[in-house]
Order: structure tokens, then sequence, then C-alpha cells
């Protein structure tokens, strides 16, 4: 029953009545359109265009027998809200491995965010104002995706070819892309993830117009990271040079560098001779209020957690986005129902599996990136397990473009809206920002600085924007964001020389009435266009009626909400400083055989 994935019936009830459709087709866009979400209260006059469901990702489905269930990544795709000077697409990843790529959507830069009374409300910010977002869950079991426990990837190739493969099947189902400009964006151990996509994509003959990759607080290159754990909490005052713990924690550091300057084969992405540092750096911050033993925040260093999750209960919306994503409506609605299993943040099993022994980090990969597309590197100053001292200190050891380090440019101040945000420095193709009081999760803190800071990255033609955020003035060292102006100033005389201002305002009063004169067409072709394409919608994909209307009635609160938690929250006894939370039901369904007993005291780091 499981080889036949979600799609398929929709394309029987709807497409091709009578008619038993290979596993192998391609869905039509039409089976993945989410008319709405429940309890998201959009504005009617500008509803937002959401797909999402499975695609089946394995390269060798083909290959498998009857009852062999392959890996279906599970993405969300939410249409750019606003027009922009072009069309941009951006796939995003979270991290772990096994994170779900659901955090992003729900917490950092989607559209909404839980409205504490268990639906969603609309907010700004959101980075599909001026960008078509994916949302991709992958390894296959993370988040909405899945596949059988046998199926399971162990390394960052065979994670590769799944995502190459969903990317496939994309552009098929939505070839219109295909001319679109396309980005990779993630967070965390997506620093693993994207530099070997964009490797893959950029050497594919998919001829996706890949143009540039955006990592924040990224884990890369462990030679440089590990270490700046202790040099992390002596700057920001977090352990005392003259303390014991200082002393075991340099004593650890200087054991960890050691054994990774031994190494000579694979370039290692974690080392266990490395794993304690979180742990030994922030002991001495441990301490006990009311009977509570606190923590540090390993993702947060302003913030405490309660001993042993140190992190992993934050941020406070992932509660309530756990209990939204579990009820049974938003699941129908998100066409997520083929997975068996609730939605978790972190699926423990998923990285477990991932076996880091058998892949190069991506840091032997990261400087070939930077040569054929741009990319940034982001990293909000506030965060600890991947922090910006680690960042900085492989981007001065690391050589791309035929140098070493970022060279004689120089670092700027960067602002948003009068205020400091961070610092700003390019070279050769890397971009590094610096986020100040931003945690792990940049966007999360920061959404102003972090969408203005991705729109740069994406080279956004400022002076076209008419509407919206992009219009936040922002300015990188001297130089101000262009703004689209419609007064008698003149935003871009500096960027014409040789004209007189005068010149330039008539130019610019000329584009203006040319402008107008244009828009009042272009509306009214929308209005057409839009009146027809409604009617066609219609017809094509027959939604009962009733539909969307039922899920708008269904109550706030689901009572099965609080059951989940607990059961979820017993499931968590891990170690700390893994983000990893096993599933909310103990029995996978896709067992095969294997041993799924959570992994216990399996000293593996997820993030
Ligand atoms: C989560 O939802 C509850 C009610 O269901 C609400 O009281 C609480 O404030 C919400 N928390 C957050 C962080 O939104
Ligand atoms: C990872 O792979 C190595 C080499 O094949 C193997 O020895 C080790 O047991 C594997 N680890 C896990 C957790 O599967
Ligand atoms: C930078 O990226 C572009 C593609 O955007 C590429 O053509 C170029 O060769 C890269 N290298 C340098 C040194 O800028
Ligand atoms: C940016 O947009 C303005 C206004 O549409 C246009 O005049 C200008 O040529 C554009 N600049 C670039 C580099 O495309």
């Amino acid at each position: 029953m499981w080889s036949w994935p979600a799609w398929t019936y929709f394309s029987v009830l709807f497409l091709l009545p009578g008619v038993h459709a290979a596993p192998t087709d391609i869905p039509s866009a039409a089976s993945f359109y989410v008319p709405n979400l429940p309890g998201l209260h959009q504005d009617p006059t500008h509803p937002l265009h959401i797909y999402a469901g499975h695609i089946l990702s394995d390269p060798h489905a083909a290959s498998g027998g009857e009852n062999d269930v392959f890996a279906h990544l599970f993405f969300v795709m939410v249409k750019a809200r606003r027009i922009a000077d072009k069309e941009r697409l951006m796939f995003w990843f979270n991290g772990g491995p096994g994170c779900s790529s659901l955090d992003g959507l729900m917490m950092e830069i989607g559209p909404w965010k839980v409205d504490g009374e268990g639906g969603l409300k609309i907010v700004e910010g959101g980075w599909e104002e001026y960008t078509t977002m994916v949302y991709v869950d992958q390894p296959a079991g993370t988040g909405f995706s899945y596949t059988s426990t046998n199926h399971y990837i162990h390394t960052l190739q065979e994670a590769t070819d799944h995502v190459m493969q969903f990317l496939r099947t994309f552009y098929q189902i939505f070839p219109e892309y295909l001319s679109v400009d396309a980005y990779l964006g993630g967070e965390s151990f997506a620093g693993q993830y994207i530099p070997y996509f964009a490797d893959a994509i950029l050497k594919s003959s998919l001829n996706v117009p890949l143009r540039g990759a955006a990592i924040g607080n990224g884990w890369i290159d462990v030679r440089n990271q590990y270490p700046a754990y202790l040099e992390y909490a002596v700057t920001h005052g977090i352990i005392d040079v003259s303390s014991q713990s200082y002393k075991d924690s340099k004593k650890a550091t200087d054991d960890c560098v050691a054994k990774l300057n031994g190494i000579t084969g694979l370039e290692p992405i974690h080392h266990e001779a490395c794993e304690r540092l979180v742990s030994d750096v922030l002991k001495s911050k441990s301490r006990t209020v009311d009977g509570v033993k606190k923590c540090v925040n390993i993702y947060d260093v302003r913030l405490e957690d309660d001993q042993p999750y140190c992190g992993m209960q934050w941020p406070p919306d992932l509660k309530n986005v756990t209990s939204y994503l579990a009820r049974k409506d938003v699941v129908s609605a998100f066409h997520a129902t083929s997975k068996p299993e609730s939605w978790v943040e972190c699926q423990g099993r998923v990285g477990m599996e991932m076996n880091d022994t058998l892949s190069a980090s991506s840091i032997t990969l990261l400087p070939s990136v930077i040569e054929r597309i741009p990319v940034l590197l982001f990293v909000g100053d506030q965060d600890f397990i991947c922090n910006y001292m680690g960042i900085e200190s492989m981007i001065k050891s690391m050589t791309w473009n035929g140098e070493k380090g970022l060279g004689k440019v120089q670092t700027k101040s960067w602002s948003v809206n009068e205020t400091p945000v961070g610092t700003w420095v390019s070279s050769r193709n890397l971009t590094y920002a610096k986020i100040f009081d931003a945690s792990h999760m940049v966007p999360y803190d920061v959404p102003d600085a972090a969408h203005d800071m991705i729109l740069r990255f994406m080279g956004m033609n400022f002076s076209a924007i008419v509407d919206g955020s992009a219009r936040i003035p922002s300015n990188v060292g001297d130089e101000a964001k262009p703004v689209f102006l419609d007064s008698g100033d003149l935003p871009f005389s500096s960027k014409l020389p040789g004209k007189t201002p005068e010149q330039t305002k008539a130019q610019w009063d000329a584009y203006y009435n040319a402008g107008s004169a244009a828009l009042v067409l272009l509306l009214v072709a929308v209005m057409i266009g839009l009146y027809i394409w409604c009617r066609l919608r219609r017809r094509r994909v027959h939604l009962p009626r009733g539909t969307v209307i039922a899920e708008e009635n269904i109550p706030l609160t689901s009572a099965s909400e609080g059951d989940l938690l607990d059961s979820e929250q017993a499931r968590r006894k891990r170690k700390g400083k893994e983000r990893a939370i096993e599933d909310g039901d103990g029995s996978p369904i896709f067992d095969v055989g294997e041993d799924d007993e959570e992994a216990e005291g399996h000293d593996e780091r997820r993030w």
C-alpha cells in the first residue's frame, strides 16, 4: 500500500478516473495546491499561494520491489507575494541531520507564526515577500518526509542524490521555474548539505540557474569550529581564564586539535574526541535555581534552559508548532497524510543513520563552489554551537579563488532602519555577514535584518521595488540602499554621472509617467487573467466546494494536543547537547527488522 504515494490518489481521483498511474509518473502541479491551512486567517484579497506534498526522491526507486517504500521528500512551496525586480526561487534546508525545514517555514522565514490560540497568524518579514520559497524536508524520514527504515540514507552523497532526484521531478512539475534564478539557503548542519547540493546542481545536466547559496550558522569545518568553543566562551565572559574549568577545557581543546591534526583520511564532519567540548566549556555556567538545574542555551548564550535540554526546548514557538503540525486537518491540508508518524522537529533516527565517518566534510567542497557561484555565510553572534568565531577562523584559513582569507577588503558596518545590525564584508564571491543580537536562528530574532541581508545577497535592484519591506532603509558602510521614491527626490543622482540633477529628474518623471500608464494596463491585464485563471482552476481541480469552508471552521485547539506533547516530552530523555527528538509514538510503521531502539546515549551532535 505504501508504494502508492498520495499524489497517485489525487491523479486517480481528479485526473485519470479509472486509470492506474504508475508510481513514477509525474504528478500535476494542481495536486499539490493548498487552498488554505486550518486556523490561518488570510487577507482574502491577497491569499498566499501554497503548494505542498511528497515527491518520490530515491533515484533507485524504479528497481525496487512492490513492497518497498522509497524516499519521499516533502516540500512546502510558498510563492512570492510581491513583484520584485525579477523572479527568484530559494530551496531552504534546516539541519540536524534530521531536523525539519518546517522550522524555517514556521519559526524563521515563513509567512506566518503560531498565534498562541492553536492557529497561525500572518506576519511580515517572511522571505516569500519577494522570493518563491521551497522548504524541503530531507533526508527521508525528516519532518513529513518518509521512507522505510531500511532505506534511510547514510552518507551526504546519498542525501545529495535524493535531493537531485527531488529537483529533477520538482522542475518537471513546475517547469516554469527552470527560467527563474535559483538559490539554496539553510542553517546549521545544512552547512554540510548545501555545498554538496550546490556542487551537484552545478555539475548536473538539470540546467537549474543556480545563482547563489546562503548558509546561516553553518557546521562546516571541524578544525576551526571545535577550538572556537573555548575562544568564544572566553571572549564572551562565559568562562573565566583563571578557573579550573578553563584549564580542563583548554586541555580538552588541545587534545581535540591534536586528534584532528593526526587525521589523514576523509576530512571529518565530527570527531568523537571533540564532542565533549560543548558541555565542558559551558559547565561552569550551570546552576540551580529554585531546585531546577539550569544550563546555557547552546543556540543563544543570553538564555538558559533546564538541564538536560540546554536549548532543545527553544525557541518557545516550538511547542505550539509541534502541536499545530500534529493536527490531522493540518496534515491533510499539507498533503502529508502518507507520513505515518506525527511531525517532530528533529528525528533522532535519521541523524543516527547518517554516518559521519563515510562522508568528507563540506569544507572540502566549499572553495570550489565559491569559485562558481556567490556564497553568503551569515552568523548570529549569540549562537554558541556554530559560533561566529569558528566561522571567521574558517574563512581566514580557507583558500578560494586563488587567495587565502578575505584579503585586503574592508569589513563595513551594516545598519537597517538606522539601527546597527551587524557587519558586512565581501571578497571574491564570498560574503560574510555577522549579525548582532541574533541566535542560531537568525531570522527568528532579527527578521528585518535577515531579510535585508538575503535581498542584498541576491542582488535585488532596490531602485525597482515600489512596495513592501525592501523599502526599509539600510546601509552598508556609507552606502545607502537606493529606494524607489516618487517625490521630487533624486535617489540615484550619484549613480548617474554626467547628468545634471535636472536631467535626472526629467528622466525619472518620464519614467514614472510611462510607469503609471503601464501599471494601469498591467492591472487590467492581471484582472482579466485572474478571472480566467480562477475559472480554469476551479474546473481543473474539482475541489468539493465544502472543503475550504469546513477547514476554516475547525475548532482552534485540538483535543489530542496535550497527550501528544506529554508523550513527546517523555521520549526526549536525551543527553542535552543533541537537538534530536524521537518519534511521537514508539512503533514505526516501516520497521523492516532493524533495531529501532532510541539512540540512547548515542553521542552524536545534531542541530
Ligand atoms: C502556545 O499556545 C498556548 C495556548 O495554546 C499559549 O498560551 C502560548 O502563549 C503559546 N506560546 C507561544 C510561544 O506562542
Ligand atoms: C559508520 O561506518 C563505519 C565504517 O563503515 C562503521 O564502522 C560504523 O559502525 C558506522 N557507524 C554507525 C553508527 O553506523
Ligand atoms: C564568482 O561567481 C561568478 C558567478 O556568479 C563566476 O562567474 C565567477 O567566476 C566567480 N569567481 C570570482 C573570482 O568572482
Ligand atoms: C534597477 O532598476 C531601475 C529602475 O527600474 C533601472 O532603471 C535600473 O537600470 C536597474 N538597474 C540594474 C542594474 O538593473
